[in-house]
């Protein structure tokens, strides 16, 4: 069976029931990924429910107070999330009619959005083929395809960014990108990772060669 294949059986029996994955609506799905981006799942949730509640729509957002704003993501830290935020939203409500940017392209231009964020907004709301590259990406492509390049230099970034774009499934980006983060998170954890109920250790390179500690490196800077 192919990779992604594979990947998504393993998604549809294990996957995390979370909020955002219950809507194809860009302004909650990007709220959620902001709030993901230096936040684990467990805490965030909380904060995501909350800003939904205290601004459901976009305009609700641009309209708010800063002060409000960053009151609500009082505990999160990283407060540019925030300041970013609302200022996207404004830029959203004057400059785009209030409309979402609909491809990886235009979304990528908005404040605090860079090459995950857009990915996976753009996969997971509008199917665009733009796979994410996180660290649980990182981690279950450096071990299943045994790369040691180095995850933090410039020709590893481009090697597992070309790599995850070569494996995801066209017809079901969005899934494919939900699956290999739930995948990292869940089964191949960085430490104590699963692998003797994995369904990739047949043909997993580090499982095989006995080198899952070691994978992926990073490069001392
Ligand atoms: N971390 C960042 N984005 C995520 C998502 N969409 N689902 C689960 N974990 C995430």
């Amino acid at each position: 069976m192919i990779f992604s294949n594979k990947l998504i059986l393993w998604y549809l029996q294990n996957k995390r029931d979370l909020p955002w994955r219950k809507t194809k609506n860009p302004y909650h799905v990007w709220l959620s990924e902001i709030i993901l981006q230096q936040t684990r799942v467990a805490q965030g949730l909380d904060y995501y429910l909350k800003f939904i509640d205290a601004f459901p729509t976009v305009n609700h957002l641009a309209n708010a107070e800063e002060s409000t704003v960053l009151k609500l993501w009082q505990g999160l830290g990283y407060y540019s999330r925030a300041r970013n935020l609302h200022f996207s939203a404004k830029y959203i409500v004057n400059e785009l009619n209030g409309e979402f940017p609909k491809t990886y392209k235009e979304i990528v231009k908005l404040k605090g959005v860079g090459d995950y964020t857009a990915s996976a907004i753009a996969s997971m709301c509008f199917n665009e083929s733009t796979a994410v590259v996180d660290g649980n990406v990182y981690r279950v492509l450096s071990r299943y395809f045994g790369i040691d390049t180095p995850i933090n230099s410039s020709a590893g970034i481009k090697e597992f960014k070309a790599l995850a774009q070569s494996l995801i499934d066209d017809s079901q980006s969005g899934t494919f990108n939900q699956a290999i983060m739930d995948f990292g998170a869940i089964q191949c954890k960085p430490k104590k990772p699963l692998c003797l109920f994995c369904p990739f250790a047949d043909s997993c390179v580090a499982f095989q060669k006995n080198k899952i500690d070691l994978l992926p490196v990073k490069e001392k800077k």
